[in-house]
């Protein structure tokens, strides 16, 4: 072999064994799948759930026509969302045992532990028979769609020694949410901003817990599995905990004309911005956030508190100027949840009942062309160790 060919070749090993020992922090900008869900658009800042963009989702559909969407990639006829809708209510209710067991949980479980506690309980009330077709899965996809907002209002219920509200049929699945929280029907503008907040978190791509769901059902584990996986993972602050930490935020700092200094002395401490920011929407705002602002200053002009309006404003004009980042899906959600009277320790909850149907979508997909999700690791510790003996050993 000439002395160039031999060259080339070692230096292809290489290159070969580099780039199979390459490590893509955090998977960043790593594609792993395909997908016929949500197409996120972090160049362009667009989002469409199976092709119809999310703008246009948020004004003529609902979170029920959404749902169907996602799971049948199909648009329901009038008919068909009737009796889909009337499917999902009909399930909304909760065995007693897991009403105990709400009940019951040690101190004041966090709501995102109590619903990841009982979601895992649900397992223990249906036999898993191993078929992860669409029908079958999509049957238990129901179950939790409807059911979660039903745990989550209860155990919030509990928590304040107060009976839970049973939900109510003729009501859409966000009024439902809000009438099972506060025991009263809400207004038709109230249910229309629940309704979009929770149509705009449906899906989105593979964000960590849908990813999560992806890799629990890629060993063809069970549905409640996935979705166990998808609850613990949301309630990180990084993740699914930032529109919590975002209204804190927004109450600390009390009025725009603050919001400078405390962003000031925020970032100069280093702290992360909650509600700011996106691992794809780099360079652009989140396309979900332009509907969200839009249906805030609705709700504040209704509430009178175009002050909370100004305030959401500035700390958003302040963080593109000093930092160059972008309100995410959390931002404006965080002061819609508070106007609608969702407790603080219930916005990571409402992500996760608003996220159901896409995590349940994202696995259904998973299941129906699997491959087992296991990634490389590049090994660095210690090699070629010895072993010695236990008496031979010193501190
Ligand atoms: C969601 O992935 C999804 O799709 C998620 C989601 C969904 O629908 O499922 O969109 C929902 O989770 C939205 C994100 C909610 N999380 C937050 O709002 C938490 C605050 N944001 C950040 O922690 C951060 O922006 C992330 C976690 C969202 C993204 O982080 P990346 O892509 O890992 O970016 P990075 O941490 O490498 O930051 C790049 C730079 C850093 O500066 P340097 O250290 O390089 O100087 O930007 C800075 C960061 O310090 N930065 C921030 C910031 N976000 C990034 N600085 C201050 N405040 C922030 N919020």
């Amino acid at each position: 072999m000439s002395t160039q060919l031999y060259v080339t070749s070692v230096e292809e090993m290489q290159a070969a064994k580099r780039q199979a020992t390459q490590v893509h922090d955090g998977l960043k900008g790593v594609t792993v799948g395909e997908t016929r869900l949500s197409q996120v658009d972090g160049e362009h800042g667009k989002l469409c759930y199976r092709g119809i963009d999310v703008g246009t989702l948020a004004e003529k559909s609902t979170f029920e026509e959404t749902i169907y969407l996602l799971w049948w990639d199909a648009l329901p006829t009038a008919e068909q969302l009737a009796t889909f809708s009337a499917e999902l209510a009909e399930r909304r209710a909760l065995a007693p045992d897991i009403h105990r067991l709400l009940q019951v949980l040690p101190g004041a479980a966090e709501p995102m532990d109590a619903l990841r506690t009982a979601v895992s309980a649900l397992t223990c009330t249906v036999d898993d028979d191993g078929d992860r077709c669409h029908e079958a899965s999509v049957k238990t996809a129901m179950a939790l769609t409807a059911k979660l907002p039903t745990i989550t209002t209860a155990y919030y219920h509990y928590l304040n020694d107060e009976e839970s509200i049973p939900p109510d049929p003729t009501l859409g699945h966000a009024a439902n949410f809000l009438y099972m929280l506060h025991g009263e029907r809400p207004t038709e503008m109230e249910s229309c901003a629940m309704d979009v907040a929770m149509l705009l978190m449906a899906d989105h791509g593979f964000n960590a817990s849908t990813f999560a769901a992806r890799v629990t059902s890629s060993t063809l584990a069970d549905l409640y599995a996935a979705i166990t996986t998808a609850i613990g993972t949301l309630s990180g602050p990084l993740h699914g905990g930032a529109n919590r930490r975002a209204m804190e935020m927004l109450l600390a700092i009390g009025s725009a004309d603050k919001a400078e200094a405390y962003l000031t002395s925020a970032l100069a401490e280093g702290q992360r911005i909650m509600g700011f920011g996106h691992r794809v929407y780099r360079h652009v705002a989140d396309p979900r956030s332009h509907t969200l602002r839009r249906m805030l200053y609705k709700l504040c002009e209704q509430h009178q508190r175009m002050d909370l309006y100004e305030l959401a404003g500035a700390v958003a004009d302040l963080m593109a100027t000093k930092k160059s980042l972008y309100p995410n899906v959390d931002f404006y959600t965080a002061p819609i949840l508070y106007l609608l009277r969702v407790p603080l320790t219930l916005f990571t909850p409402v992500f996760a009942i608003s996220r159901i149907p896409g995590w349940t979508a994202q696995v259904m997909e998973q299941y129906a062309n699997n491959r087992l999700l296991r990634p490389l690791a590049r090994y660095v510790g210690a090699e070629h160790r010895a072993y010695i003996p236990l008496d031979r050993r010193r501190a």
